[in-house]
């Protein structure tokens, strides 16, 4: 069974990567500081599977550790997902972002290059592409100066990734670029639980429904879009999980060593229309203001994911409202307080 270590494998992207890693017999190596998660995690994993779970308490930024962990394990590929991803903290502490995303990445190739270890798939984001002058995005278009600290780190890690394979022909990468992850697994064991007050939509929105915030604020009706509001592409955080298992199968069956990959559900979805299926699924009407715009936010992006669909032979099944009542019952599970 191949072994994979999973960094932030406690984390929202993360948790759900690991159910389906198990799902396709792999064999996850869960490393996790529980920065931006929580131990918890592991044992609703552990249910959810119905079996035990290798897990770490690491930082990647620690090599003594990694290493031990590589010594200890027959790891033939990593997923890295662990990196900070508030683009408005990046703003104003540019300097941990630098630090951890990119610092934990070099410690980890250093260590995988140790141990022989050369496949790796990487959390990139959409985040590189800025906002791009054609709709849907593909992943030929142009990367712009990026918005953000946070922006940038994906986009050095992507650079710093393609210049290993540069290195060393045997080195192997996939790109995910993930567009906008919601939705929980329909068990409601895992789902996204951010630590105060959430910094994306979706979290909020069902934060607001169940009374744990007054109002949501919507950032900026003013946009030249239908409704005035930015547009983004909710990917199901299953589906996106399901592309790890697919990069992986890809490394498998190509010889190329790198792969880029979108992946969104190809629709875009502004923030009224992501409300309002809210909404429907749980019978609730939203307490929302409209606010200012939030600095660096672009005003519109969907994928193009035929490269995903073609190459990878991956597609996302779950729709908007599958992903917010998955959301919602997360959400009612979590109960009345916050904890
Ligand atoms: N929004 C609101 N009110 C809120 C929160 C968000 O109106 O309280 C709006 C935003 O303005 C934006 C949309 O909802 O138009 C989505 O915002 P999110 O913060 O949920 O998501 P972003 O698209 O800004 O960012 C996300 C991830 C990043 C990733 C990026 C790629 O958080 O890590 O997608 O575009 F890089």
């Amino acid at each position: 069974m191949h072994k994979i270590l999973v960094t932030g494998g406690a984390g929202y992207i993360g948790s759900h990567t690991v159910v389906e890693l198990i799902n396709s017999g792999f064999e996850p190596i869960i490393v996790d500081n529980y920065s931006n998660s929580n131990p918890l995690v592991i044992q609703n994993l552990e249910k959810l599977c119905n079996r035990s779970i290798t897990h770490y308490e690491a930082d990647c930024n620690d090599e003594k550790v990694l290493s031990e962990i590589f010594n200890e394990h027959n790891i033939s590929g990593v997923i890295h997902f662990a990196a900070y991803k508030a683009v408005g903290e990046s703003v104003s502490e540019p300097l941990k972002y630098y630090e951890n995303n990119i610092g934990s990445l070099i410690t980890l190739l250093k260590v995988m290059n140790r141990f022989d270890v050369s496949t790796i798939v990487f959390s990139s984001s959409c985040t590189v592409y800025g906002q791009p002058d054609q709709l849907p995005v593909s992943e030929n278009a142009v990367i712009r100066p990026a918005n953000s600290p946070y922006g940038y780190t994906k986009q050095v890690s992507e650079t710093i990734l393609q210049d290993c394979v540069h290195a060393n022909p045997k080195f192997r990468t996939v790109l995910l670029r993930y567009f906008n992850p919601i939705g929980a697994h329909p068990s409601s064991l895992i789902g996204e639980l951010p630590i105060g007050i959430p910094n994306n939509l979706v979290p909020f929105i069902t934060q607001t429904g169940a009374g744990w915030r007054n109002e949501l604020t919507i950032f900026g009706d003013d946009y030249n879009t239908s409704d005035g509001t930015c547009i983004r592409d909710y990917i199901h955080v299953i589906d996106l999980a399901k592309a790890h298992v697919k990069a992986f199968e890809w490394l498998e069956k190509n010889t190329d060593s790198i792969g880029v990959f979108n992946i969104g559900t190809g629709n875009g979805s502004s923030v009224l229309q992501t409300i309002q299926a809210f909404e429907k699924v749980s019978g609730i009407k939203l307490a929302y203001k409209i606010g200012n715009r939030r600095e660096g936010d672009v005003e519109q992006i969907w994928a193009s994911n035929d490269k995903a669909v073609n190459e990878l032979n991956w597609k996302a099944i779950y729709s908007l409202e599958d992903a917010m009542d998955h959301a919602w019952k997360w959400q009612l599970k979590l109960g009345e307080k916050q904890p």
